[in-house]
């Protein structure tokens, strides 16, 4: 198979579909790759690594999509991409269909086979292919809520770990999800003191298992968020119920009862926020003050670690990449439940309904 791997052209993302170990794995099984020049740049890959694991480098973008059989991207196609897929080929990548219309009926028009991570599940439910960036994020928000935590950031003033004779920092960890526990373990491992609730008991036995004792856990309710949030210096927002907005968890006359300087990295911002007062922001411009707490939501907190997130996405994409570019997309799906689970859109045929639902679109439309 053809398979090509364009320069994302969304704004401010520098990722890749695919590392130059994921080029050799193709290579080797015979397949041919065209990558995008440049296309791996941002995430620390040069053409030359490409080029010595046997990928053929082109010029455009438009020189990729007309050449290949499968496109292997990271983000949506945007608009100056739709004109350049073609009827029959596979495009397997982050769509997220149902929060952009016009994407979904471009790819409806455009008769490919559109494959999204975001909806490949495995038989225990799991997202494999959106777990990576959970994982990336939930590290992160230790990482960014540490640096706001700083008095020239706007912080409280408060180092993480302490230091002999000063208490550790105080860290509140809403949902024990794959988010939570990465930020949970960072945090442990800076020395801090940390709290993680979940309304899910099965989450918190299992914290309390594998965690260290400076890793408390308590049920997730109304009564203890409010007892907490007044102690704790950084707050990370980790939950997630399926399909539905995030829960506001931390309402706006909460933030009067914390100490001014407190940080909140809500990571779950892309589901709405589990803050009253959370609004996306963007690297460029990452947190703002309302009643002197420090709000940090950037929608795409990976975005920030392209090596990282480019790694961690392609370790768990490559082995359907490999399936899809060695038996075809239908024998694959027809062999792999959770890779079909990932078709949304099959040659102007909407087959996750889910996207049907989203617009209140009639069944027969679609
Ligand atoms: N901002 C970003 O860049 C970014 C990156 C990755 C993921 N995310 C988002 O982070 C969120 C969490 O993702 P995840 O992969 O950890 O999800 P997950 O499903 O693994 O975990 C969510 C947890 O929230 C818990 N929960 C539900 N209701 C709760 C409540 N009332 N109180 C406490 N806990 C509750 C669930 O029981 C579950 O354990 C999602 O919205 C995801 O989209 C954001």
């Amino acid at each position: 198979m053809t398979v090509g791997i364009p320069k994302e052209i969304k704004n401010n993302e520098s990722r890749v579909g695919m590392t130059p170990a994921g080029v050799f794995e193709l290579v080797h099984k015979d397949h041919k790759v065209f990558v995008q020049t440049g296309a791996g740049e941002g995430s620390g890959f040069f053409d030359e690594d490409y080029k010595q694991v046997g990928a053929v480098i082109l010029d455009t973008i438009g020189q990729v999509y007309s050449m290949s059989e499968m496109i292997v991207k990271v983000k949506e196609p945007i608009e100056e991409e739709y004109g350049l897929i073609q009827e029959g080929q596979v495009i397997f990548t982050y769509f997220h269909f149902a929060s952009s219309e016009p994407l979904t009926k471009a790819m409806i028009e455009s008769g490919a086979i559109c494959i999204a991570y975001e909806t490949v599940e495995d038989e225990e439910g799991t997202l494999p292919l959106l777990t990576p960036m959970s994982e990336v994020a939930g590290r992160m928000a230790i990482q960014q809520g540490a640096k706001y935590l700083e008095k020239p950031k706007k912080g409280r003033g408060v180092l993480l770990g302490g230091v002999p004779g000063v208490p550790p920092g105080r860290v509140l960890v809403l949902g024990a999800g794959i988010v939570g526990i990465q930020a949970a373990k960072m945090a442990a491992g800076l020395g801090a003191h940390v709290t993680i609730l979940d309304i899910n008991m099965k989450r918190l036995r299992y914290v309390n298992d594998v965690m260290p004792s400076h890793v408390v856990t308590e049920f997730s309710n109304e009564y203890n968020i409010r007892k907490h949030v007044r102690t704790h210096d950084l707050i990370v927002g980790g939950v997630l119920v399926k399909g539905a907005k995030a829960p506001n968890l931390i309402t706006r006359d909460m933030l009067k009862t914390m100490h001014p300087g407190t940080v909140i990295v809500d990571v779950a911002v892309d589901q709405g926020g589990c803050v009253e007062t959370t609004r996306p922001t963007t690297h460029e411009d990452p947190i703002y003050i309302i009643d002197d707490v420090v709000h940090y939501s950037v929608a795409n907190m990976p975005g920030a670690v392209p090596y990282t997130s480019t790694v961690a996405l392609t370790n768990v994409t490559l082995p359907y990449v490999l399936a899809l570019a060695n038996k075809g997309w239908r024998k694959a799906c027809a062999e792999d439940g959770s890779l079909k689970k990932g078709l949304n859109i099959v040659e102007g045929e909407v087959i996750f309904k889910e996207i049907i639902e989203a617009f209140g679109w009639d069944a027969a439309m679609a």
